[in-house]
């Protein structure tokens, strides 16, 4: 087909054309993604504007982490959970932002069959120096029955129970991606329609890759297998023999996005400190596993796969280690070493 008139599909046209092949779909999980596509509209709008309106700095409180609130992270959290909840096709959400999870007490939500777990504003350190941040979301089946409110049994599943997964990253362009069990696809706004296009197709993970990315600010606290693994990056690389080159932006989002499309590694070890590490399971490790692994690539808390653990907590810690399958692989030799 000419490119030029290939009639490029809106994530709504996409979202339904899958429904067309699937006749037996209810057409719920469209319709959740196509939310989450709206409220990532509306955060669009302020972030792109922040700085003119005073949606910029400290909220004034502290979240269930012990982080600094920013006014984004509130206002990011109102929205996914405001179309979530208006919605038909989620019965409760849990978020970063959020103590507990929270159950929609409607009849309709009651009777929806997904849950959905976010991290409704990724590397908020990096909002008042205008550099990317982002949006991660997690969609399950709920386990209890319809008709009931959700319990906290909805939200503790593993990973690899996720029905979709995705993320936004509010970059030079604003990309929403997210992976099925059938693929992963890229979707870029087009601010002229106000619609998100479909521009990545079928998202594959390079199986290696010349990117490392990781907090080196951290190094003398890892583990001697990580400590390895990073100091070998910086000797060879299997295609030039020289060294990887080391990305860190600080929001996880932006780094697992770069390297998705061009190969790499992303490392967010436990330290002595921090023997968990610092990012959460649920909604921030578990929906970049699934959608790595879908695009090819693999995860890792250093022991197993991300998707495999069995959460306990909502707002639980996990060691991560997430990217080209090649560069994931040469790592467990790090951590470890055949005797
Ligand atoms: P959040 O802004 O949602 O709290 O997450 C920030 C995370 C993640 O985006 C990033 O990779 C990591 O924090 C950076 O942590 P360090 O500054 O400790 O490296
Ligand atoms: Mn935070
Ligand atoms: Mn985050
Ligand atoms: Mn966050």
């Amino acid at each position: 087909m000419n490119p030029i008139n290939r009639q490029i599909s809106t994530l709504d046209e996409f979202t339904i054309q899958s429904l067309r092949q699937f006749p037996h779909a209810t057409g719920e999980l469209s319709s959740l993604l196509r939310d989450i596509g709206l409220a990532a509209k509306r955060v669009n709008v302020e972030v792109n504007k922040a700085g003119l309106v005073d949606i910029l700095g400290d909220h004034g409180s502290t979240n269930v982490q012990g982080e600094e609130v920013k006014k984004l992270d509130i206002y990011a959290n109102n929205q996914f959970m405001g179309v979530l909840q208006r919605g038909v096709s989620c019965a409760g959400i849990a978020s970063e932002e959020l103590d507990d999870y929270v159950a929609f007490d409607d009849a309709v939500s009651r009777n929806s069959k997904y849950i959905c777990m976010f991290d409704p504003l990724d590397g908020s350190g990096n909002i008042d120096v205008n550099v990317s941040i982002g949006t991660i979301f997690g969609i399950y089946r709920r386990v209890t029955e319809r008709g009931t409110p959700v319990t906290k049994e909805d939200f503790l599943q593993k990973g690899i129970n996720q029905v979709a997964a995705g993320y936004v990253i509010y970059g030079s362009s604003t990309m929403m991606v997210y992976a099925t069990r059938r693929g992963v696809n890229g979707f870029t706004l087009d601010p002229s329609i106000g619609e998100f296009c479909l521009s990545h197709p079928d998202i594959k993970c390079p199986e290696w890759g010349k990117i490392y990315s990781v907090n080196h600010g951290n190094f003398f606290q890892y583990a001697d297998g990580v400590k390895k693994y990073i100091t070998e990056c910086q000797h060879k690389c299997k295609d030039t023999g020289g060294p990887y080159t080391q990305r860190y932006i600080g929001s996880m989002v932006a780094d697992v996005h770069r390297n998705l499309i061009k190969g790499g590694i992303f490392m967010y070890p436990g330290t002595i400190e921090k023997p968990k590490g610092k990012l959460r399971l649920l909604y921030e490790c578990n929906p970049f596993a699934f959608i790595v692994e879908v695009a090819g690539g693999k995860s890792s808390n250093g022991e197993v796969s991300i998707l495999d653990i069995q959460p306990t907590e909502l707002h639980q810690r996990a060691p991560f280690f997430v990217g080209s399958k090649k560069m994931m692989e040469e790592l467990e030799g790090y951590l470890h070493p055949r005797l």
